[in-house]
């Protein structure tokens, strides 16, 4: 079904919005609002989605940008409740389509419970993701949340993240000994590592020739990761070599920085992608 002139929705048991406009290509399923392509037109796919990723409601899709809310991690009371939160394992509801010459831009709403949240998709020459969370309670609410990018790249070992020199983080894996960064980032083995940085980073791929520019606002953290071989070989849904084909770079609320958002008030996380020349 034709929703906008270069916007489609296909698939009737996992929707999905394709997107196929004069600036850029795009594919975005109605569940957890998620973008699974998107590149600039005559670019190179930007994002990795694992070829073993699972479409079905109730499982996280392994690549694109799931949205990790309304908490990141493991909620911090309650035992039994969802890794990352309930977001990406959900359909969303689609709002509007619309589009002018710069793009497409779809909007996505979410309610449960006391959460309430927006999601809006600006597909163009650059990717912008913005995630409102709104209160709708008459009391005030606690979030975290994360937009947990997947880049797609031309091999681990050939990847740089510039923009984090001299930034404080945490390594959660409790290995590397160090808590403010030195030089560039790079992966040699595997990275949990959230970064308190509210600034852009460039992911560097030498091998590729290709850099990319990840702005960000409204998030005081971001959140770099690899699974590496051991725990990449344990994940279901992504191959044994998986792990060398993307790096995720995270805009997040994580740790103990959760924001009080006030009763009629809203919260904006958002990230914008360019592929640099
Ligand atoms: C990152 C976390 O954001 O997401 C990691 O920092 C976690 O600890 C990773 O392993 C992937 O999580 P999941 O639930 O998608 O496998």
């Amino acid at each position: 079904m034709q929703i906008s002139p270069s916007a489609r929705l296909t698939g009737s048991d996992f929707p999905m919005i394709e997107i196929d406009h004069a600036v850029c290509r795009a594919r975005v399923a109605l569940h957890g609002a998620q973008v699974l392509e998107w590149a600039p037109a005559d670019e190179a796919e930007v994002l990795y989605v694992s070829p073993d990723a699972i479409f079905r409601e109730g499982k996280a899709i392994r690549g694109g940008i799931p949205i990790c809310w309304p908490w990141f991690g493991a909620h911090p009371s309650e035992e039994n409740a969802p890794f990352h939160g309930i977001a990406r394992t959900r359909p969303w509801r689609l709002l509007s389509a619309e589009e002018d010459a710069a793009g497409v831009t779809l909007r996505f709403e979410m309610a449960e419970k006391i959460w309430s949240a927006e999601v809006i998709i600006k597909a163009g020459a650059e990717l912008e993701v913005r995630l409102v969370s709104k209160n709708t309670n008459d009391f005030p609410i606690l979030i975290s949340g994360a937009l947990h990018i997947y880049f797609g790249i031309s091999d681990i070992g050939e990847v740089r993240i510039a923009g984090l020199e001299g930034v404080d983080f945490i390594d959660t894996l409790g290995k590397s000994g160090e808590s403010r960064q030195r030089g560039a980032v790079e992966f040699h083995e595997e990275v949990d590592s959230i970064y308190e940085s509210s600034s852009s980073c460039l992911l560097v791929d030498d091998l590729s020739g290709r850099t990319i520019l990840v702005e960000k606002s409204g998030s005081p953290s971001t959140v770099v990761w690899n699974p590496w071989v051991a725990k990449g070989k344990a994940m279901a849904d992504l191959p044994d070599e998986g792990y060398r084909k993307f790096c995720c770079i995270e805009p997040a609320i994580a740790n103990d920085r959760a924001v009080i958002v006030m009763p009629g008030e809203r919260h904006v996380l958002s990230a914008r992608i360019s592929v640099e020349e």
